[in-house]
């Protein structure tokens, strides 16, 4: 097969349902060539085991595309997420244990009591704009804008700016044709952040992340923040509205939304599994030519890992089983080296923020049947367009806080 018939990673067929086609992947054998952009190939692994080997094997498996030749079209889209930069997801040994440290340590500033309040903060302001209106867009009015804010506070990106980085984030993730241009914007925009603190730091993570020990310079430091503040909203904005999808969809509640019916933390687990807001892994690439899993590989191969066919491979279902069990043993943060440092902090934002609406909206119901809804394209990312609800009209208590 040539690029152009292999199976195709993008488009709206493949987005709207997804597991169809990593079923049929499956059937394949357990690592399979795919496209992922018009004229870019790379190995797609959906067998769990086989996941879990490529992502924990640095012996065979390296993050850094450089010592190869570089197979993905000059103005590919999926450049925007695969092309190399000085950062934490392209590294690997020492580098990338000084770029995760930088990561890690400035996260680790993070108190979970104001996090808490900052979300709790952040929902009542959104929730005010629309609940006395009884119908939302929860993807636009709320999923994207409650985890721009938390981010935008904690890096301390001035509001004005906070729109234009989401708009360029999702462009990014879409892997459409404007990409490219979008990542050059994001670049822009963080460095001048980056630039602005190391004459006059503050208290967030941006001037963490410039005074660390480890000493990045300003294209390092500028490529962990963008690194962290994109996979990091990103995902966290479709934790949400996956979770809040999920709810809504759920035959077990008749359509609406019920406090107490379905924990959001069992709702968010049932997530991981079933639609993980990360659903492609970014580059790994073989090391030498070898046999894995009964598959050959060459020499600077792109191997992907798709975390949700894997996951739908291995996934707990059936009546009987007990979901909470097997928590810990999806794909969804990834495995390895390179799996998510930031799982606690992005569970209570995603915990708080689904709690927050459904304990004030309780009978909330969709606008539209769930088939009908839209995701986004591109490989990387599983992410609603939209999610139209409606629901009694409710009066914030409290008047909406000063910056509304
Ligand atoms: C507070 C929010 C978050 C932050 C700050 C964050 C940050 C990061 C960073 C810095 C990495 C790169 C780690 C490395 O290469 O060593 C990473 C990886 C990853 N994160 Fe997160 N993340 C957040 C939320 C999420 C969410 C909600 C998900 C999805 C459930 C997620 C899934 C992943 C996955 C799958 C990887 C591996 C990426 C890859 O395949 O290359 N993250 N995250």
């Amino acid at each position: 097969m040539t690029a152009g018939t292999l199976p195709a990673l993008y488009g709206e067929d493949f987005a709207t349902d997804p597991g169809r086609h990593y079923e049929r992947l499956r059937r394949q054998g357990p690592l399979t060539r795919v496209e992922i952009a018009p004229g870019a190939e790379a190995v797609l692994v959906t067998d769990y085991q086989a996941a879990l080997d490529v992502l924990r094997d640095t012996h065979t498996f390296s993050k850094d595309p450089r010592p190869w030749p570089d197979t993905i079209p000059e103005d590919s889209p999926v450049r925007s997420v695969l092309g190399y930069r000085p950062a934490v997801a392209f590294s690997d040994g020492d580098t990338h244990a000084r770029y995760r440290k930088v990561i890690g340590d400035s996260l680790g500033l993070l108190g979970p009591h104001l996090l808490q309040t900052q979300v709790a903060d952040a929902a009542a302001a959104l929730i005010g704009r629309f609940a006395a209106a009884g119908r939302a867009d929860l993807v636009t009015g709320y999923a994207r804008q409650l985890p721009l804010r938390v981010f935008n506070t904690w890096f301390g990106v001035p509001d004005a700016q906070g729109e234009a980085l989401a708009d360029r984030l999702a462009t990014m993730f879409a892997s459409g044709a404007d990409a490219r241009a979008a990542t050059a914007d994001l670049t822009g925009i963080i460095g001048g952040l980056v630039a602005e603190r190391r004459t006059r730091p503050r208290r967030d993570l941006t001037s963490y992340f410039v005074q660390h020990p480890a000493g990045l310079d300003d294209a390092e430091t500028i490529m962990q923040i963008a690194v962290t503040f994109s996979g990091g909203y990103e995902f966290t904005a479709n934790l949400i509205a996956n979770t809040l999808l999920h709810m809504l969809a759920d035959p077990r509640y008749d359509g609406s939304v019920y406090a107490g019916a379905m924990t959001a933390h069992e709702a968010i687990n049932e997530v991981l599994w079933r639609n993980p807001p990360q659903s492609t892994s970014s580059g790994y690439y073989v090391r030498y030519d070898t046999t894995f899993h009964g598959v050959g590989l060459r020499a600077g191969q792109l191997v992907l890992v798709s975390y949700a066919a894997a996951n739908g491979q291995s996934s707990p279902g059936g009546e009987t089983d007990a979901w909470g069990a097997s928590e810990s043993a999806h794909l969804a943060w990834s495995a390895g080296p390179h799996s998510c440092p930031a799982r606690q902090p992005a569970l209570l934002i995603a915990i708080s923020a689904v709690e927050q609406l459904t304990s004030r909206l309780c009978d909330m119901r969709l606008a539209t049947p769930a088939a009908d809804l839209r995701w986004r394209p591109g490989p990387f990312q599983r992410s609603l367009t939209t999610l139209p609800v409606h629901f009694t009209p409710w009066a914030p208590k409290a008047p909406p806080p000063p910056d509304e």
